[in-house]
């Protein structure tokens, strides 16, 4: 059914979370044994990491950590699958929570992909806004420096492009999703537990504005009861099924 309505939609937009990699070997951050989980979430707000060279040091100690497994892991049959539906025509966009720049590594051109909460493949001087590549910094890192600082004369506060707790969301990437939500008339969330605001509005400014709206999850989500389409399977599986159907009915089209 799923597929039907992506061949007969106008504007199908994906939104993605968490649970979209966990299948590239990224643990998601809610479910048993996810990031909070193992780290306790008010550790790592925008406050601590803003507040002391002691957040700072805290918050590197796990981005040195967690990096490396962004940068191993490679796009799954999910990713893969939803760049299928964009050559087949039949996406709009991809609204994404996730900080791994998988979907564009699967073949998502950049500006079809809105990241919501940044990314974890760039840095930046908080003083005097140079960009730093992540694996420069990463070097450092495993060099044992403990908060990499901007070179000299600046010498300010590095952060990578991710969007921290408490801190303020990219106007401009939350604006566009909001209008490429209302704007759509299919929404799929995939792989998201919708409770992190205002990223999870963004299903809700679709259903409000007439869409479709698929959840694809393992488990529930607070938004399951408005959904017009339930899938509780894996992602990957689900959205290459998904992508399959298409391309045969468009290739029969
Ligand atoms: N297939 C389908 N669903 C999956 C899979 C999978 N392979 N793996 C995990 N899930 C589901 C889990 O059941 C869970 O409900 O994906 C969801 C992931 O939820 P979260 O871990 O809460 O991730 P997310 O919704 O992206 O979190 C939002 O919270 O911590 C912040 O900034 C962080 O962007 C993140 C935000
Ligand atoms: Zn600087």
């Amino acid at each position: 059914m799923a597929a039907d309505w992506v061949c007969s939609a106008e504007r199908t937009v994906v939104f993605t979370g968490a649970g979209m990699s966990t299948e590239s070997g990224i643990p998601d951050f809610r479910s048993p044994g996810g990031i909070w989980d193992r780290f306790d979430p008010a550790e790592f707000t925008f406050q601590n990491f803003m507040g002391s060279e002691e957040g700072r040091r805290r918050y590197w100690e796990l981005g040195r950590m967690v990096y490396p497994v962004l940068r191993g892991a490679e796009p799954n049959p999910g990713h893969f699958a939803v760049a299928k539906l964009w050559q087949l025509g039949r996406l709009d966009c991809v609204i994404t929570q996730n900080i791994d720049n998988l979907h564009q590594r699967a073949g998502l051109p950049a500006e079809r992909v809105i990241e919501l909460h940044g990314s974890a493949m760039r840095a930046r001087c908080l003083d005097c806004d140079r960009p730093y590549d992540r694996a420069q910094i990463q070097d450092w890192l495993e060099a044992g420096v403990s908060v990499p600082i901007c070179d000299p004369p600046c010498g300010g506060v590095i952060k990578p492009r991710t969007i921290m707790f408490g801190e303020a969301m990219p106007s401009e990437e939350t604006e566009e999703a909001e209008r490429r939500s209302r704007a759509a008339d299919l929404f799929i969330v995939v792989g998201s537990s919708l409770v992190v605001y205002p990223a999870a509005h963004m299903p809700v400014h679709a259903k409000r504005a007439g869409a479709r709206l698929v959840i694809v999850n393992r488990t529930a989500t607070p938004q399951d009861a408005e959904a017009d389409l339930l899938i509780p399977g894996s992602a990957a599986e689900t959205l290459a099924g998904i992508a399959e159907r298409v391309h045969h009915r468009v290739a029969l089209s």
